[in-house]
């Protein structure tokens, strides 16, 4: 493990890599970040890994990596006015645009998945609090080909070398990233969500799509409208009333 307090003046950050600390081998970085929450770490320290024993996905799911491959990061930030939603937004459309950037056709699919041609090669998980902090997690499949991934996620997901048919920088990756994630929590604290979700509208793969919706008990089928201003998903279901989710799964039809 190695710790660097000067991560901020080299990203060119305000709040992200107060503190950066490095991990080889955690089991991940969430748990990793909430523990340092325990020990007083600043806002904004994040921890990066080159490999999770124990990656967390959503759901309870777990989250796969292939080692020295992926980005593996997690940010400590506090809580939102709005909620953790926003806070999944940020990261998400960090990791999008940052996608985008290298020239890859990105697309945000609600609340949390980040896509290329409509396979997932980024997810984003918000837990805690801990001592009033959420650890923001940011996982992307880098460089690496399908075959590498597990046979259960080879239809779903990707990496994103295979997509852009080039290896990728990682470090370069991460700063991009990182960068992004300073940019969209200032401006929530700054109380610009509504522009967040704007931007996140240019990337949404599922406004104006026919979707099957499952919230706890709860599923329905509509028509996807888009992202609230607090990061809840807008369904029309085939009733007609408009419902607003704020968990769950949710599936093009
Ligand atoms: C999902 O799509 O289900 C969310 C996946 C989030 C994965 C990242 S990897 C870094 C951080 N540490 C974890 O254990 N999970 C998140």
């Amino acid at each position: 493990m190695y710790a660097d307090d000067d991560a901020r003046d080299r990203l060119g950050t305000t709040l992200i890599g107060a503190r950066m600390v490095h991990h080889e081998q955690v089991d991940s970085t969430n748990l990793e970040a909430l523990r340092l929450a325990g020990q007083q770490a600043p806002v904004g320290t994040v921890v990066t890994a080159r490999t999770q024993t124990a990656g967390r996905g959503r759901l309870g799911r777990g989250w796969f990596d292939a080692p020295g491959r992926c980005l593996l990061l997690s940010a400590l930030l506090e809580p939102l006015a709005g909620g953790a939603g926003l806070l999944t937004a940020a990261g998400a459309l960090a990791v999008a645009s940052a996608v985008r950037s290298l020239g890859a056709q990105a697309a945000i699919k609600w609340p949390n998945d980040v896509l290329i041609g409509g396979r997932k090669v980024a997810g984003v998980l918000a837990e805690g609090p801990r001592e009033g902090l959420f650890a923001l997690g940011i996982g992307v499949n880098v460089n690496g080909r399908p075959a590498d991934l597990p046979g259960e996620l080879r239809d779903s997901a990707t990496f994103l070398s295979h997509e852009l048919g080039r290896e990728v920088d990682l470090r370069a990756l991460q700063a991009e990233v990182l960068r992004g994630l300073d940019d969209a929590v200032a401006r929530l604290l700054a109380g610009e969500g509504a522009s967040l979700v704007e931007e996140i509208a240019g990337y949404d793969c599922l406004a104006g799509r026919r979707v099957r919706a499952r919230a706890g008990e709860r599923e329905l089928t509509g028509e996807a409208l888009g992202w609230a201003d607090d990061g809840r998903l807008v369904v029309r279901d085939d009733g007609g009333r408009r419902v607003r989710l704020d968990a769950g799964e949710v599936t093009l039809i």
